[in-house]
């Protein structure tokens, strides 16, 4: 648990970035849960991207921000109010004691003004300081716009609409800057330096958000059924899981699929799951990766895992298949060493079943399974998400992906053993089954329309129409 300074808690303003909007509590919950940190809501946090929150120290917001990518930063909230003349009463009155600590003479220092929604050039930023004044500060130390010791931050918050930007701001926060979030890691795991990348390989910061959403701590074991490249074992490596891997699809495991960079003609000869974590000087946590068919697990019965983070296929870019065969097969033992088996479609609603199944046998008590569902919106029903009786849903937050389709991230726990739970049943969820099927219906569907109202625009008849029928404007 993060240490408590005193009995009064401090305020701190976390700043988030202003995208997967849906992730944020997830990601928060998790994280205080698997740091042990005691955090509390001034108010409830809304969908705009400042929180107030109080814990009893420093520390606790600073642990927070050394696991978050969803955190731009945090803030010592000094001041806070819709009303500048207020924000300015309240810094003027604020104990010494807050400030003192930061502005000395041997403490650089900078003040750094930002306007959410509302871009404003350099000049007029520097405008903004000078009219605000908050010369009634006793600010005595050098000026480093660079490397500060200290750096004050005033916030204008215009919400969330660039195209409706209000006159006055919503809100103003004024404050001592803490420290940054792991945005940065955005940049080192990027797919664009990476060694081996595929098709689906998941960009930087879902991977991220997927380790944290498992709560990997250092020592954990991690694994991904489904590890295609490897990039959910990337930062579950960097926050000290040992991790590994297994994959249907050989020629991906192996690194002999077509390479997908536009100018790589050919792959080079050492692009592999393990070159990627030494990449990131990650390989001590790497275990191994294994082509094995996830429906048929391969794990002796005492195998447990602390997590299993995971991004199953979807249908689209690759195929769902597990192998089997609708024949009777019929090899000879001399075969078999040799033998390639066939390989039959993997309906959804089996795959996640299985999949719940596998997590619910295999996960230790409070362990995480953490996957992503692809599901088209208009069919997507909360209670129809896949279930197990021995895992809670606890999380479920999701990615638009375009009007029709999203995927959502699924966090299950395991809250009881299988002994003591009925062993989970299949779901014969409409949004589950046939996914890839109705995908590419909706989506010939969906082109109908646009092309006919192309066509209908123009006023002309759409001769590839299914129906045939003449664009309305036509019609009359
Ligand atoms: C969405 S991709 C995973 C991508 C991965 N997260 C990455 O970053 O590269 C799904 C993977 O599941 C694999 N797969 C499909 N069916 C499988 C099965 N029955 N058992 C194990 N892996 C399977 C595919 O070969 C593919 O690599």
């Amino acid at each position: 648990m993060c240490a408590i300074a005193s009995n009064i808690w401090q305020r701190y303003l976390l700043w988030f970035a202003h995208d997967l909007v849906d992730f944020r509590m997830a990601e928060i919950k998790s994280l205080i849960s698997v740091l042990d940190i005691n955090m509390r809501w001034v108010e409830e946090p809304a969908d705009h991207p400042f929180w107030i929150v109080e814990v009893p120290s420093e520390e606790c917001v600073k642990k927070l921000a050394s696991r978050s990518i969803s955190l731009r930063g945090v803030i010592e909230l000094w001041a806070h109010s819709n009303n500048i003349s207020t924000l300015h009463q309240q810094l003027k009155a604020l104990n010494p004691n807050v400030y003192q600590p930061y502005l000395q003479p041997h403490l650089s220092f900078k003040v750094e003004v930002e306007t959410f929604s509302n871009h404003l050039s350099l000049p007029e930023l520097v405008d903004k300081i000078e009219v605000q004044s908050f010369s009634y500060l006793p600010i005595v130390g050098p000026v480093n716009l660079k490397n500060p010791d200290v750096k004050l931050w005033f916030m204008e918050y215009y919400g969330l609409e660039p195209n409706n930007i209000p006159e006055l701001p919503y809100q103003y926060y004024f404050g001592r800057w803490i420290t940054d979030g792991q945005r940065h890691l955005m940049k080192k795991f990027s797919l664009k330096t990476r060694k081996f990348i595929g098709n689906t390989s998941m960009d930087a910061q879902i991977s991220v958000l997927m380790a944290n959403q498992g709560k990997v701590k250092p020592g954990d074991l991690v694994l991904d059924p489904f590890v295609g490249t490897g990039s959910l074992l990337v930062p579950a490596a960097h926050f000290g899981a040992y991790v590994l891997g297994t994959d249907i699809d050989y020629l991906i495991l192996h690194a002999k699929t077509r390479p997908s960079r536009i100018q790589q003609k050919v792959r080079a000869s050492d692009e592999s799951i393990q070159a990627n974590l030494r990449q990131y000087g990650l390989e001590n946590q790497y275990i191994d990766v294994v082509v094995a068919d996830s429906s048929l697990p391969l794990w002796v019965k005492e195998f447990e895992l602390d997590a299993i983070i995971t991004d199953p296929p979807y249908g689209i870019r690759e195929p769902t298949e597990r192998v089997g065969t609708h024949k009777v097969p019929q090899i000879t033992e001399q075969q078999a060493p040799t033998h390639i088996p066939s390989k039959i479609d993997y309906g959804h609603d089996h795959l996640y079943q299985d999949l719940l199944n596998f997590a619910a046998k295999h996960l230790k008590l409070g362990g995480r399974l953490v996957t992503f569902i692809p599901i088209l919106r208009e069919l997507y029903n909360e209670e129809n998400m896949p279930k197990h009786p021995c895992l809670e849903l606890v999380a479920n937050s999701e990615q638009v992906l375009s009007a029709y389709v999203c995927r959502r991230l699924l966090t299950y726990e395991k809250v009881s053993r299988p002994s003591d739970c009925m062993a989970g049943e299949r779901t014969f969820d409409p949004s589950l089954e046939n996914f890839r099927d109705k995908y590419f219906n909706h989506c010939e569907d969906s082109r109908q329309v646009r092309r006919q109202k192309h066509y209908s625009n123009i006023g002309l008849r759409d001769s590839n129409s299914k129906t045939d029928r003449i664009a309305p404007e036509s019609d009359t």
